[in-house]
């Protein structure tokens, strides 16, 4: 009985974070839940649309059996899986939490704590949604941004750099928000527009989010 608004679209969704190896059993990675993405996933589907759900390691379980579910481990192998989709896609959300460094090299033994000091070299990893603002031709593109400082003009920054038309901003000041919770307290900007929205579950939130999406797309 849900309204059927985003029929016909294809909607692709990053979540969770990325697992960068250090050696055969260690990796650097963050606490991202993945909650927000699965969210969005859910309802997208409901609302009709054809999910593609591209997610780093997290416990969330995908309770819809449309949303295609792809399961990646580092920000490489998300990078490469957004991309054998993303000629097909209307919209683009980019909810992971993606490590900004992985390092040099894998080690291909465990590291052994032999020496009173270690250092790992990191390279700084791709950016996937900026990679998808530089390539973008139609589809419409939702980033997220988690900021500790200058949150409103860090986020509109990251539109501009990223090619984006819509950012949602949700501040770590704020309580209950962000990361590990599972409510949300979220900003939305595009280039003219600004929307600020109370603190809720993070499924509320993917409504708000998705019903922003829509007053967008159908302008
Ligand atoms: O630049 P920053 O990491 O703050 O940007 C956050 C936004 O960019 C999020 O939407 C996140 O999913 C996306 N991102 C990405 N690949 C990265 C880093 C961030 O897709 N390597």
């Amino acid at each position: 009985n849900h309204k059927k608004t985003l029929e016909g679209k294809t909607v692709l969704i990053t979540a969770g974070p990325t697992y960068e190896a250090i050696d055969p059993v260690r990796f650097i990675g963050n606490h991202s839940s993945g909650k927000m993405g699965f969210s969005l996933a859910e309802e997208a589907s409901k609302r009709g649309a054809k999910v593609i759900l591209i997610s780093g390691p997290t416990s969330q379980v995908m309770g819809d059996k449309n949303v295609d579910v792809h399961k990646v481990t580092s920000a490489k192998e998300m990078l490469q899986k957004v991309f054998e989709f993303y000629d097909t896609i209307d919209i683009g959300i980019a909810s992971a939490a993606v490590a900004d460094y992985a390092p040099k090299e894998i080690a291909k033994e465990k590291i052994k704590k032999n020496d009173d000091s270690l250092t790992i070299e990191l390279i700084k990893n791709p950016d996937i949604l900026k990679t998808m603002g530089e390539k973008k031709t139609h589809q419409f593109l939702v980033g997220f941004a988690l900021e500790t400082q200058n949150e409103e003009e860090n986020a509109k920054g990251k539109l501009e750099k990223k090619n984006l038309d819509m950012i949602v901003l949700n501040s770590l000041r704020d309580e209950g928000a962000g990361f590990k919770n599972d409510t949300n307290k979220i900003k939305i900007f595009t280039q003219t527009e600004k929307k600020e929205f109370e603190l809720k579950s993070k499924d509320d939130v993917a409504k708000d989010i998705l019903n922003f999406v829509e007053s967008q797309i159908l302008k």
